[in-house]
């Protein structure tokens, strides 16, 4: 290699290291559900993350990697020291950061965390063997349908931060797999506030999400098998808890 392509590649590395997100990606992470006042107030207000999750934040932020925003960081710190769950399943791993944040509120639990993008995995990975101090996560790769049928066992708690118009064909299988009473937060649901848009409105390309979310709703919000809430913080979260062993859903 001559020197001038070795400068080429380390100033390309400097850069951006992440190549699966671009700057121009996950927009709606930047249009806030409620007034941008109020959300700086949430943002700035709140405790900040310190040590190593301020690093992976600050990384993700440079990155245009979409991690939960500083607002839901802090509720799902509230919900996990105050639920405690034992075995937790994530859908979407990205570079770890909700999977530790998880596991440093909640450090009994054991956290079984999904991703099929080889970039994420690996920065994951390396996340893990850092920072995981009591061992309690357990990464797996692959394509989250697939990768659903095989899990063993109950979990209290599923997060769902993955490809939106796939939630709705995800639930079924974690239905299955969440235990009564168990709960399942779903992330983004609000696309940026557009969710409220006739279809018309939306283009071509992205109306497979918004039919996957409004299949989703359809099936939840006032399912009787289930207790449904819809709480603004970041793009949307929808929170269900398993109410019957049968929960019922629409073909
Ligand atoms: C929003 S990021 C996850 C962020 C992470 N939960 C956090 O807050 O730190 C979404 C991740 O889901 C993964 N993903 C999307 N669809 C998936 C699928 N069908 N199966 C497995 N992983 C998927 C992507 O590769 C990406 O890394």
């Amino acid at each position: 290699m001559t020197k001038e392509v070795h400068f080429f590649r380390q100033a390309c590395i400097i850069e951006s290291m992440v190549e699966s997100y671009s700057k121009h990606a996950n927009h709606n992470m930047r249009r806030p559900v409620v007034k941008e006042d109020v959300l700086s107030f949430m943002r700035e207000n709140q405790l900040q993350t310190t040590g190593f999750l301020k690093e992976l934040e600050e990384f993700a932020h440079q990155e245009n990697i979409p991690i939960i925003p500083r607002e839901t960081v802090a509720y799902f710190r509230l919900l996990l020291q105050s639920l405690q769950p034992e075995n937790i399943l994530e859908i979407g791993t990205a570079i770890g950061f909700s999977a530790l944040l998880m596991a440093d509120n909640a450090p009994q639990a054991s956290i079984t965390t999904i991703d099929r993008n080889p970039e994420m995995i690996a920065l994951a990975r390396q996340n893990f063997a850092k920072y995981d101090v009591r061992k309690q996560i357990r990464l797996i790769e692959g394509e989250a349908m697939d990768q659903l049928s095989e899990l063993q066992g109950e979990f209290d708690l599923v997060f769902m931060d993955s490809a939106k118009s796939k939630y709705i064909v995800f639930l079924p299988e974690v239905l299955k797999r969440l235990r009564l009473g168990g709960l399942v937060l779903i992330d983004d649901v609000f696309q940026g506030g557009d969710i409220t848009l006739p279809l018309e409105a939306i283009s071509r390309g992205q109306r497979a999400i918004y039919r996957g979310l409004h299949k989703l709703f359809d099936a939840t919000l006032t399912n009787p098998d289930l207790t449904a809430s819809l709480v603004p913080l970041g793009d949307g979260l929808l929170m269900l808890r398993k109410k019957r062993n049968q929960v019922r859903l629409p073909d």
